[in-house]
């Protein structure tokens, strides 16, 4: 598992971090986010789809639960706030991730488990009123 830790100092700034490591996303990604209300994943999600999927506006899916981005590959950004891994049958979870899209989940953490074993975790953690620490975890795929 490979870690960086990013330091952020306002949304522009981790829009731009966001967008820097999304242009080496293959289809399949999914990146499963942590951290509190207002740490920033939604602005996280904003700054990859500038690259993932231009044009796209990136609003956050608290009441849609899921939202989909127009993209060369789509986009899936979920928000897992009220739920739970039991829900994700209801919502067609698994045929969203045979499509071999690119996925953000925020709240990741309501959906222990439930989640392919791959991909990137991040992490974010309030450290001021606009700084943020950033941490993007590796989880790899096979490795023995
Ligand atoms: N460094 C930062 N990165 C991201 N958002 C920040 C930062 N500093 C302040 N903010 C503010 O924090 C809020 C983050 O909102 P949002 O991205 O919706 O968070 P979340 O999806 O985690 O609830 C916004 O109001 C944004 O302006
Ligand atoms: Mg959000």
């Amino acid at each position: 598992m490979s870690v960086q830790i990013f330091h952020s100092n306002g949304p522009v700034c981790t829009e731009q971090i966001a967008a820097q490591l999304a242009a080496s996303f293959v289809p399949g990604t999914l990146v499963a986010m942590r951290g509190g209300l207002g740490a920033g994943k939604t602005a996280f999600v904003r700054g990859a789809c500038r690259v993932l999927a231009p044009g796209e506006r990136v609003t956050s899916p608290s009441y849609a639960i899921i939202n989909r981005y127009d993209g060369p590959v789509p986009v899936y950004h979920m928000d897992a706030y009220r739920i739970g891994s039991e829900d994700l049958i209801g919502i067609g979870w698994e045929d969203l991730l045979a499509e071999n899209a690119i996925y953000f989940v925020e709240w990741s953490e309501n959906l222990e488990g439930a989640l392919p074993s791959h991909g990137l975790t991040v992490t974010f953690e309030v450290t001021g009123e606009n700084d943020r620490r950033i941490t993007v975890e590796r989880r790899e795929e096979g490795v023995c």
